[in-house]
């Protein structure tokens, strides 16, 4: 069932988005070589109880950790883990907040130092198709607009793969609502979208071919064919004419620019 959102309970997602971002922009400020994923993962964690939200991803079909934190071949839903990060690195940090009975849900993935122009060109393609999805979430459209916005820019233009087995979803009072919105669909297909639909978009992208596979840890998802992937995740309101877009990078992009052991000119 879907549920549309008044707008109060918009203002409090926009709340619950805003402490995720800024979370994961104040560890992309500690992001160095040597530094663990599970250093960042505990320091995010900190920062959300601090700032009076509750880690939501902690214990969600107890998922173990406050973040996912996605290294290299990892896709989603990376376990953080005690081995130090290196020069070259790519990793996604998903993070996601509950405050005041709503949930917040963002990701973003940041470069440790220089990488190959193939892996920026897949950085600034996954993000540049996030802002291409949240442009089809208007009144009027249906979810495969979105989906297709994502998957025609990705795949058929850049010869990349999509993620098939992970999709995009609604939230609010639950982490993952109804509707599932995946990164590849038929324009013109699936649910209508309504004023106050609050929908969280997020390519997964892989540089390689679209197949994944479980790590043995039983979460973590990586590519077949062991290539990067990236992950970037807006939470955003479909609204008449243009999405609101209730989680913002502005936090994190500044934290990448000021950090010199990130690369930010993808
Ligand atoms: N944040 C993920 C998403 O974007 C879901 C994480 S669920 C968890 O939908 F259990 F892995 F944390
Ligand atoms: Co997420
Ligand atoms: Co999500």
């Amino acid at each position: 069932m879907i549920h549309y959102k008044s707008n109060a309970e918009v203002e409090l997602i926009r709340q619950s988005c805003q402490l995720a971002n800024d979370s994961i922009a104040y560890v992309a400020a500690m992001i160095k070589p040597g530094i663990s994923t599970m250093e960042l993962n505990d320091k995010a964690d900190e920062f959300i109880r601090d700032h009076g939200g509750v880690p939501n991803f902690l214990n969600y079909h107890e998922y173990p950790y406050a973040c996912c934190i996605s290294v290299n071949d990892a896709v989603v839903h990376g376990f953080p883990t005690n081995d130090p990060l290196k020069e070259g690195d790519i990793l996604s940090i998903d993070c996601g907040a509950l405050k005041k009975g709503f949930h917040g849900d963002t990701a973003y993935t940041f470069a440790l130092g220089e990488i190959s122009a193939e892996v920026k060109q897949l950085l600034r393609v996954t993000k540049d198709a996030l802002y291409k999805g949240i442009e089809k979430a208007v009144v009027g459209n249906r979810v495969g607009d979105i989906s297709f916005a994502v998957q025609d820019y990705t795949e058929r233009r850049f010869g990349y793969g999509v993620v098939r087995e992970l999709v995009g979803h609604g939230l609010g009072k639950d982490l993952h609502e109804d509707p599932q919105v995946p990164n590849y669909g038929k324009r013109g297909k699936g649910n209508k979208l309504k004023d106050g639909l609050v929908i969280a978009i997020e390519p997964m992208i892989n540089l390689g071919g679209k197949e994944v596979y479980n790590d043995k840890d039983g979460w973590t998802v990586r590519t077949a064919d062991g290539k990067p992937a990236a992950h970037y995740e807006h939470t955003v309101c479909v609204r008449k004419n243009k999405a609101d877009v209730l989680s913002s990078f502005d936090s994190i992009e500044a934290a990448e620019k000021a950090n010199p052991n990130l690369c930010s000119d993808y």
